[in-house]
């Protein structure tokens, strides 16, 4: 199993926005992106995938790709299933999430909770920039990779991940979008650190 945890700073909490303005939604088509670089394959699809959407630090929308259906490709897919999500999230109460559809989730947290519930299954690797070479890092088992939208994570969140990530590691000097560092993460996994091919 592998996880990405991505957070969205202006990410809508309501169901009021329109597929056709992802990026007039707080930047919503950041996070789709990420879902389907998490996901996707050329002609196939990564079962053993899981990643949780923080959204505005009030929900978090969990993506299991082993129930997964009805995602396509395209951002308006993502954006669907999350608003799909959203219209279901007074069904979430306290602790226990809502189900929206196969594999979408949603329940009241932030990107505290987010992490303590990655950190159940695996390591937490927080990815920035200015983290140690991940090429250094024996590539975990069940690891969760931690991520920021379009913008830097704030200061009480990388405060949060100084403490309880494991790791806070690079993908390489460019400073890449946030969906291409998933792209990069898998193939870091993929390939057992950049060495099988
Ligand atoms: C567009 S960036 C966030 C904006 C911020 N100004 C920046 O450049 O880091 C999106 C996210 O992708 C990840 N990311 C981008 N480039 C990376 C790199 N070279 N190594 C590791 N993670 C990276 C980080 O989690 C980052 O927060």
């Amino acid at each position: 199993m592998r996880e990405f945890v991505v957070v969205g700073h202006e990410a809508p909490t309501t169901a009021e926005f329109s597929l056709d303005d992802l990026p007039g939604a707080g930047r919503l088509d950041v996070l789709c992106r990420c879902v389907t670089a998490a996901f996707r394959l050329s002609h196939d699809f990564r079962a053993d995938v899981r990643v949780r959407l923080v959204l505005e630090e009030e929900y978090v929308v969990r993506f299991e790709g082993s129930e997964l259906r009805h995602l396509r490709p395209d951002e308006r897919s993502a954006g669907s299933l999350i608003r799909g999500a959203l219209e279901a999230r007074d069904g979430a109460v306290g602790a226990m999430e809502a189900t929206a559809s196969p594999g979408v989730h949603i329940g009241a947290g932030d990107l505290g909770t987010a992490v303590e519930a990655a950190a159940e299954t695996g390591p937490v690797v927080e990815l920035h920039a200015d983290g140690a070479p991940i090429v250094d890092l024996e590539p975990p088992e069940n690891v969760a990779f931690v991520l920021s939208d379009h913008r830097d994570f704030t200061d009480p969140e990388a405060d949060l991940l100084e403490r309880v990530a494991d790791e806070r590691r690079s993908l390489g000097p460019a400073p890449m979008h946030a969906d291409d560092a998933v792209t990069v993460a898998h193939n870091y996994l993929d390939t057992g650190g950049f060495e099988r091919y």
